[in-house]
């Protein structure tokens, strides 16, 4: 089997986790190489359901390794929560799970700067999960943050917190009138940290550098998604990092060429969390129905997601930046009670019909969707195991949205738990 990159391919929640849960069958080590607590990835295996943040979500079978790579921004308290919840329920962590050493560490300086900037916003707020993503990523570029390996000696954890509390003080009391974060219980707690993690902290490079050798196969778990990436999408109502395919380079020190396929998640509708355009949102009571059959409420925040039609506009740009080989098409099930379903094909802006995402915020603010209208299915699809078991219509619909983003079906998802999976074609 190859080692395939799995993004989320809209504006995140598509449904990655159960995808990555349900191809870790296929594969040996599954890394996250971007993003960071602010991801909620859900993975429902019979009866047991897990919310993840950081660790990735091949968790769930006994056998695989879990990597969170160099790319992430890494909160050290959530991972603990996470590994003692895991503990609890009775799934192995020994030996399974490694963190990279030169992966950045949040601290609550980042948290606090991230909700004193959003609530200073007001109506122009990103409406970030609150989880320190911006600031951490921007201390990391300015070469002055914390990584993880220096949780583990006092003489390199000790100066670089000193730095981050004098930078960041310096902004609370100046910008926001707020107090500082005193270091010294911040050095002590992030110290006890990391001793907990110890024997989790290593070089994963060399560890994936020597399982390619050995032929290992590896499955890079993407965050958020594409319209969230701080490039391609909708700035800045984005997240902080490169979320598209080619940064599970960067984020895990494993080169482009060892990569053999990249699999875009997409919902077979649309969903968004936080602010920012959204050209298929429905504000009505389709919108209210999505989200209701959907469950569609953020796995971190608890917020109630913006719900709409498929928007092939979004998923034609996903497909090019991440060069996409395959689509994984979630939440199928969810469409099961529709009549008629809409599919945006195209945009209209300023009068003339367009084919692609625009790149300027404005301008996707402006555009107007062209839809299709497809017969539903009316029956329940949660019980299909193979193709040849959908019915007709739901056939028609993929087969639409593949035609639309012009990437084949790899894989058909028709319920949350794992075995409630159709592969189509993973070749
Ligand atoms: P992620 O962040 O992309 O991993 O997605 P989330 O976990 O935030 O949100 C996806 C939600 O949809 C979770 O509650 C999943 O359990 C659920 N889910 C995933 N696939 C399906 C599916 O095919 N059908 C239904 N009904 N729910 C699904
Ligand atoms: P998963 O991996 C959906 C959104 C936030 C906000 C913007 C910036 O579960 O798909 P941030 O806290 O990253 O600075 O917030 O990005 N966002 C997500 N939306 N799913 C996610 O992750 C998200 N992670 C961040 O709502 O609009
Ligand atoms: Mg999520």
């Amino acid at each position: 089997m190859p080692n395939r990159v799995v993004v989320g391919s809209q504006w995140g929640d598509e449904g990655k986790a159960k995808i990555v849960d349900f191809l870790t069958i296929y594969a040996d080590i599954i890394i996250r190489f971007q993003g960071g607590a602010n991801a909620g990835h859900t993975v429902k295996v019979e009866d047991k359901e897990f919310i993840f943040h950081l660790i990735p979500s091949g968790i769930m079978h006994p056998d695989k390794i879990c990597v969170i790579g160099n790319g992430v921004v890494f909160d050290p308290k959530q991972a603990i929560l996470e590994i003692k919840d895991l503990v609890s329920k009775g799934i192995s962590v020994e030996n399974r799970i490694l963190i990279a050493e030169n992966a950045h560490v949040v601290l609550p300086w980042h948290i606090t700067s991230d909700k004193l900037k959003e609530a200073r916003a007001g109506k122009s707020a990103i409406g970030t999960t609150g989880r320190g993503i911006g600031p951490c990523y921007s201390d990391k570029v300015n070469r002055h943050g914390v990584r993880v390996g220096d949780l583990l000696n006092e003489s390199d954890l000790r100066p670089r917190i000193e730095a981050i509390a004098e930078f960041r003080n310096e902004e609370f009391k100046r910008m926001f009138g707020a107090d500082a974060i005193e270091p010294e219980p911040v050095i002590k707690e992030y110290l006890d940290f990391g001793e907990q993690l110890r024997p989790y902290i290593c070089d994963t490079v060399s560890y994936l550098q020597e399982s390619l050798a050995a032929k290992k196969q590896i499955i890079f778990e993407g965050a958020q998604g594409t319209i969230l990436d701080v490039d391609h999408g909708t700035y800045p109502f984005v997240t902080s990092s490169n979320t598209v395919a080619g940064y599970a380079s960067c984020g895990s020190g494993v080169g482009p060429t060892a990569i053999e396929q990249v699999i875009g998640v997409v919902k077979a509708y649309t969903t968004r969390v936080g602010n920012g355009p959204f050209p298929t949102e429905l504000t009505n009571e389709i919108g209210e129905t999505l989200r209701k059959i959907g469950g569609e409420f953020g796995a971190t925040t608890g917020r109630p997601r913006r719900c709409g039609w498929f928007d092939a506009p979004v998923v034609r740009k996903a497909a090019a930046v991440n060069g996409l080989t395959h689509l994984a098409i979630t939440k199928l099930d969810v469409l099961d009670t529709f009549k008629e379903i809409k599919v945006c094909t195209d945009y209209k802006l300023d009068g003339r019909e367009i084919l692609r995402f625009p790149n300027c915020l404005a301008q996707v603010a402006l555009c107007e969707p062209i839809y299709e209208i497809l017969p539903g299915w009316e029956c329940s699809t949660s019980a299909c195991h193979t193709w040849a078991d959908l019915p007709p219509n739901a056939q028609k619909y993929l087969t639409r949205i593949s035609e639309l983003a012009g990437v084949k079906i790899a894989v058909v998802s028709v319920g949350a738990k794992r075995d409630e999976s159709i592969v189509v074609d993973l070749e």
